[in-house]
């Protein structure tokens, strides 16, 4: 968090499949029937340029060198937090954000191979330091990731079993190293049941 922040910056977390976009949503509902002032946004692709590169990331169909990969995902990142993030956290805004930081250590560190601490650094650099407040990170099983992703499968979900279990095991492990930024959420579960959950680690940021 940077001295100058006056908002909160929350970032949704989680394998392909793991149900995050459904809470998020749940959650700035919830928020806004509060009374708060919310951002809903994600990455890859929030807008404009970061909609190119999401087209790029997910749909192209050639050969992509995994460091090209860590590059474009880091890139989209350096644009949203610029145009998008730091305005709203200047503003104080609730941001919700469906992917961030986290999602290049698990997908290009664990998932890829690509070095971590390397990562780490660019990351710092693609946030200009700025860091969430809070990270949900949703977990679930392999059999009911690969269910609700279902057959129509984009580049990345394409990636294999393997690789879907690395970056599950890696978030688990950013989770182990971050205890206070970055929590578990049970994601196998009902979405009620899910969302109680998540009520309760975001009742405790607002409250502070
Ligand atoms: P998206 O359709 O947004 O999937 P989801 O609903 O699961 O978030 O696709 C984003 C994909 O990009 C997803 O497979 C994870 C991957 N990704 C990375 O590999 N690295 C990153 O830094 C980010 C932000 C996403």
């Amino acid at each position: 968090m940077t001295t100058n922040q006056k908002g909160l910056f929350i970032t949704f977390e989680g394998g392909d499949g793991c149900g995050k976009t459904t809470q998020l949503n749940l959650c700035a509902e919830y928020l806004q029937k509060k009374g708060f002032s919310v951002l809903v946004t994600r990455e890859p692709g929030s807008q404009g340029l970061g909609e190119k590169l999401r087209e790029v990331l997910l749909h192209y169909n050639g050969p992509v060198a995994p460091t090209c990969e860590a590059f474009l995902f880091l890139a989209d990142r350096a644009q949203h937090i610029n145009q998008i993030v730091k305005p709203a956290l200047e503003t104080g805004k609730i941001i919700l954000c469906d992917r961030h930081t986290d999602s290049s250590i698990a997908y290009q560190g664990y998932g890829r191979g690509e070095n971590i601490k390397q990562i780490e650094l660019l990351n710092n650099i693609a946030t200009q330091d700025i860091k969430p407040n809070l990270t949900l990170v949703f977990d679930v099983s392999e059999e009911i990731a690969q269910k609700r992703v279902g057959s129509q499968k984009d580049r990345m979900e394409s990636a294999g079993k393997d690789f879907h279990k690395r970056v599950r095991n890696g978030y688990l492990e950013i989770a182990k190293q971050n205890p206070t930024r970055v929590k578990v959420v049970d994601a196998n579960l009902p979405i009620e049941e899910v969302f109680k959950q998540v009520k309760k680690l975001i009742d405790n940021i607002i409250q502070g």
